[in-house]
C-alpha cells in the first residue's frame, strides 16, 4: 500500500463539520426526520441535547443545509454572548435591518411585534452550544420564541448543570427534547467503513473488521469525536511505518491490536 492511502485515510478523521462529510446512520436518520417533522409542528422550541462527540454540530450544519432553500434558517455556531449583540444579528438576519448603537430585548420585541410571518412559515434559528448563554439570556430567547415569530433549535451538552438549565427554562413550554447518543458498535463500524467509502479509500476501509470495531468501541464508548481522534493516530503510525519500516506491517489486512492500543495511549484514552 502507498503511505498517500494511509494519509488520505488519516485525513478522513480529522475533527471537522462538514456536511458534505455527513454520513447516513439508521438512528440518525430516524432523529432527523422526527425534528424535520417537529419543526412543521406549532413546536416553539427544540432542545437537542447530548454528551460533546455525539454529532450535534454535524446534525445543526445538516439541518441547516436541507433546510435553507425552502425557508428562512440560521445557524449560530459560537454563541453570541452578550445580549445587545445577539439581538442586533438577529435582527439583521431575520429583517435585515442594522442598528449603529444598543438593541436591547424591549426594543427588539416591539420590532418582532410589528412583523408580518411570510407565507406564515416561521423562521428557525439554531443555536450552537447553547450551555454557553447566561440564564438570563436564555429566559429572553424563550419570551422571544413565545411570541410565535421565531423558532428555535436549542443544541446543548447535557451535564448536571445544563439538566438544571433544561428544566428551568424550558419545562413549562411547549417544547420537544432530541437525544444524540453515542454509537452502538455495528453504527460506530458503518461509521468508520463509510467514512472511509465515501473518500474512496476502499482498502483502508477492509481493515475496521468487527472485531477492531469492538475495541476502538471499547475504548472510545461510541463517542464520534473520541473516535475520530482515535482513527486518526491509528492512520498516522501506519503512515508512518509505511515510510520508515514498511517490512513491519507488510502482511496486515486487519488493524493491529498494537496500533489501536499505542493510538489510545497517544490520545490519552487510556493511561499508560
Ligand atoms: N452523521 C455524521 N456523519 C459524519 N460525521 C459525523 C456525524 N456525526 C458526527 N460526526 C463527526 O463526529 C465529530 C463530532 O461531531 P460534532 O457534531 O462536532 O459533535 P458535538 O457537536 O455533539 O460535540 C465531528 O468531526 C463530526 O464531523
Ligand atoms: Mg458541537
Amino acid at each position: 500500500m502507498e503511505s498517500s492511502l494511509y494519509q488520505d485515510s488519516r485525513d478522513v478523521f480529522l475533527d471537522t463539520v462538514n456536511t458534505k462529510d455527513y454520513i447516513q446512520l439508521d438512528r440518525v436518520s430516524i432523529i432527523y426526520q422526527s425534528l424535520l417533522d417537529s419543526i412543521k409542528k406549532p413546536l416553539k422550541m427544540i432542545l437537542l441535547y447530548g454528551k460533546p462527540g455525539t454529532g450535534k454540530s454535524m446534525f445543526l450544519s445538516k439541518l441547516h443545509d436541507t433546510l435553507k432553500e425552502t425557508q428562512q434558517i440560521y445557524l449560530y455556531n459560537n454563541p453570541i454572548l452578550d445580549e445587545s449583540e445577539f439581538f442586533k444579528t438577529i435582527a439583521q438576519d431575520l429583517y435585515g435591518i442594522e442598528y449603529s448603537g444598543e438593541l436591547n430585548f424591549t426594543q427588539f420585541m416591539k420590532v418582532v411585534e410589528n412583523k408580518e410571518l411570510y407565507k406564515a412559515i416561521i423562521p428557525l434559528i439554531l443555536l450552537d452550544e447553547a450551555q454557553l448563554y447566561s440564564p438570563a439570556l436564555m429566559e429572553k430567547i424563550r419570551l422571544l420564541s413565545d411570541t410565535r415569530k421565531v423558532k428555535f433549535v436549542i443544541a446543548l451538552h447535557k451535564t448536571e448543570k445544563e439538566d438544571l438549565i433544561a428544566k428551568e427554562h424550558f419545562q413549562t413550554r411547549i417544547w420537544q427534547s432530541i437525544k444524540l447518543e453515542n454509537a452502538s458498535i455495528v453504527e460506530l463500524q458503518t461509521y468508520v467503513q463509510k467514512k472511509l467509502l465515501k473518500a474512496n479509500c476502499f482498502d483502508t476501509a477492509n481493515m475496521f473488521s468487527k472485531k477492531s470495531i469492538k475495541l476502538i468501541h471499547k475504548l472510545t464508548d461510541g463517542n464520534y469525536r473520541d473516535t475520530n481522534k482515535l482513527i486518526y493516530t491509528i492512520f498516522d503510525i501506519y503512515a508512518h511505518y509505511q515510510e520508515n519500516s514498511p517490512y513491519k506491517i507488510k502482511s496486515t489486512r486487519e488493524v493491529a491490536n498494537k496500533f489501536i492500543e499505542m493510538s489510545a495511549i497517544h490520545t490519552g484514552l487510556i493511561n499508560a
